[in-house]
């Protein structure tokens, strides 16, 4: 019998139309991730890896194929590569961002395999592998995507210009996960970093990003940091302020059983919006 939390993940994989077939694979995923997460969470009593889990919406919608292009950023990468996995085929080229050099520095020794210390991921290739279903090695993927990730940079959202400079040429599209509630104090700065980053992304862009819904503060360590609560509503009206039609909009309810005590978020939010032209 299912648990709690692989029904109401099931309920999530339907609202993202994944395929019947591909995803028994999934859950077994999640399960594996959350026990090396407890044991993380246990360690570090930090909340950022638990949210990884979540990027079957990235690899939904890459997937489709109709987000591609040139240069793809993300912001706010963190110490994750989850998010960018299956943007690979449609991207030349990739950009991690992250305020943290600490963050930086993990992307970098995970690049750089021969780091021992780095994060294992390959059971997250093989699997977003297996839930594309074509068949593609992970390690192939593997390597495409480190080769793909061609610069990692500082970035702080709530600069007009978060990279420091202007880009010559603005991307194809963004991704980002937990990132922009997560460091946003209130609904004006929330705002005011959305139309920093949106500065990013050139006019017809594509914008995916993942978030939390109803969070109002986050463990990192010692330190007790405050996020924006945002309702469903407010993602959308902010993304509309800034400038995007939404074409896809979801949410997620956190089950209990993955109430882990690093936060007290409440459900996830997954919108694709597009940048007008
Ligand atoms: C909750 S984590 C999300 C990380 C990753 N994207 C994930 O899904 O696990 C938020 C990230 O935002 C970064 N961050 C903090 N302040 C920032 C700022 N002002 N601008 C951009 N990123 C920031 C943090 O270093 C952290 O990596």
């Amino acid at each position: 019998m299912m648990s709690k939390a692989e029904l109401d993940f099931f309920v999530a994989l339907n609202i993202l139309g994944v395929p019947k077939s591909n995803r028994y694979p999934f859950v077994l995923l999640l399960a594996k991730y959350y026990l090396r997460l407890g044991i993380l969470s246990l360690l570090s009593n930090n909340g950022q890896k638990r949210n990884s889990t979540f990027y079957l919406f990235f690899s939904v919608k890459f997937s489709a194929g109709k987000i591609y292009g040139k240069t793809l950023i993300d912001i706010g990468t963190g110490p994750t590569i989850y998010q960018i996995l299956s943007a690979c085929d449609y991207f030349e080229e990739i950009v991690a961002t992250d305020y943290l050099e600490v963050n930086r520095a993990e992307i970098r020794s995970w690049i750089h395999s021969d780091d021992p210390g780095a994060f294992d991921w390959s059971p997250y290739i093989q699997h977003t592998c297996k839930i594309e279903g074509k068949g593609e090695p992970w390690k192939e993927k593997e390597q495409k995507l480190k080769k793909k990730l061609k610069k990692i940079l500082p970035i702080d959202v709530h600069q007009p210009k978060p990279l420091g400079f202007v880009l010559s040429q603005p991307a194809d599209a963004l991704v980002s996960a937990f990132c922009i509630e997560a460091v946003s104090p209130d609904r004006e700065s929330f705002d005011r970093a959305l139309q920093n980053v949106t500065t990013l992304l050139k006019p017809g862009g594509h914008f995916l990003m993942i978030g939390a819904l109803e969070e109002s503060f986050y463990l990192a360590g010692e330190a007790k940091l405050s996020v924006v609560p945002m309702k469903e509503e407010d993602v959308k009206e902010s993304f509309t302020k800034a400038g995007y039609r939404i074409h896809d909009f979801h949410s997620y309810t956190m089950p209990p059983s993955l109430k882990i005590g690093v936060d007290d978020v409440q459900g996830i939010f997954f919108i694709n919006g597009q940048k007008s032209a």
